[in-house]
């Protein structure tokens, strides 16, 4: 009987997948609530064919040096901004990640945010039980319409086209920006795709959907924000360093925006002194727009197959650098 793969799973994922990983491989789990420590990761993958990573963990080259049998690096999540990926294709390491399954939890969050921030509702709830409620007010606790506006999109990719499209129900306009054209979303959902300056010009809602890489980091700083409008609402559910915190604490401070909805924010958490979390008009969620039942275990049943995949010598199921197949390690 050959020996089973050894692998280094970084937190409990559920059971659809962890199942899965125990079933075939002799597997480590971290079972702590934070993630392993950079140096003691090292030390873990030194012997692992195989590894789970989450998007808390830094897969980088040092890393992966320090692992000269590793096959595969299954990241448990759609975004791998965390992986070097170029080091593991480099060293002949797939790396795999987890599309699709999120697509609409993760649009329904941008939505939930879109609609809370515009109506002020977090802020509604902290008055509610603040004992400040006296009456009905008719000034009071105004926010922005939905219906009829116009969204702006950064990045038409599936989650981008997800959020799009459940606007395209509230009869909003829909343009977007990105490198690519859609054509998906110009047929369906009418879509225009335009520079940044006219998106971020004419949109009521500016909602950002596109990867964390050398282009896009610190894409939204103080000139991006003085170019919306003074009742638009920002929302970011892709990742935190693509927006310059301290200046959209300054956009929500100064009025310059009317509000923001995040799910990601640099860094991961906030500092609770952070200016951003000291302001009424911006809502903060932990970075849970795949956290639910449904989608997580899909999440997880993908990054196991893709382990698999990659400790087998099978093309991953989703794969993240194809490219390496030639020259992957066996
Ligand atoms: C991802 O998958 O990239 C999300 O940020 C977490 O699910």
């Amino acid at each position: 009987m050959t020996a089973k793969p050894r692998v280094f799973v970084t937190r409990i994922i559920p059971e659809a997948g962890l199942d899965l990983v125990r079933r075939h491989c002799e597997a480590e789990i971290w079972t702590e609530q934070l993630p392993p420590p950079y140096d003691l990761l090292r030390q873990k993958v030194a012997d692992c064919d195989g590894l789970v990573s989450l998007l808390t963990d830094r897969i980088d080259a040092a890393l992966l040096d320090a692992a000269p049998r590793l096959k595969v690096v299954s990241n448990y999540a759609v975004g791998f901004n965390n992986v070097d990926v170029k080091a593991a294709t480099e060293r002949g390491v797939c790396v795999g990640n987890t599309p699709g399954v999120l697509t609409d939890a993760t649009a329904d969050m941008a939505f939930c945010l879109l609609i809370g921030a515009a109506r002020r509702l977090v802020e509604g709830d902290r008055y509610s039980r603040s004992g400040q409620w006296k009456t009905w007010e008719p000034l009071g606790h105004l926010g922005q319409d939905l219906v009829g506006r116009t969204l702006g999109v950064i990045g038409m990719g599936r989650i981008g086209y997800a959020l799009a499209k459940r606007c395209k129900g509230w009869d909003m306009t829909i343009l977007y920006h990105d490198v690519y054209r859609s054509e998906k979303a110009e047929q369906d959902l009418g879509a225009r795709q335009v520079d940044l300056d006219t998106l971020l010009r004419e949109s009521d809602f500016v909602s950002v959907h596109t990867d964390l890489n050398e282009q896009t980091r610190g894409l939204f700083n103080e000139q991006r924000f003085k170019q919306m409008k003074r009742t638009a609402v920002f929302i970011n559910s892709a990742r935190g360093p693509i927006v310059d915190q301290k200046a959209l604490a300054e956009a929500l401070r100064s009025g310059t925006i009317f509000a923001a909805g995040l799910d990601v924010t640099d860094p991961e958490p906030p500092s609770p002194n952070d200016p951003l979390l000291q302001l009424p008009n911006v809502i903060v969620a932990p970075h849970i727009a795949s956290a639910t039942v449904g989608t997580r275990n899909a999440m997880a049943e993908i990054c196991a197959r893709n382990l698999l995949a990659g400790l087998s010598g099978e093309p991953l199921p989703a794969w993240v650098n194809p490219e390496v197949a030639p020259k992957r390690r066996r």
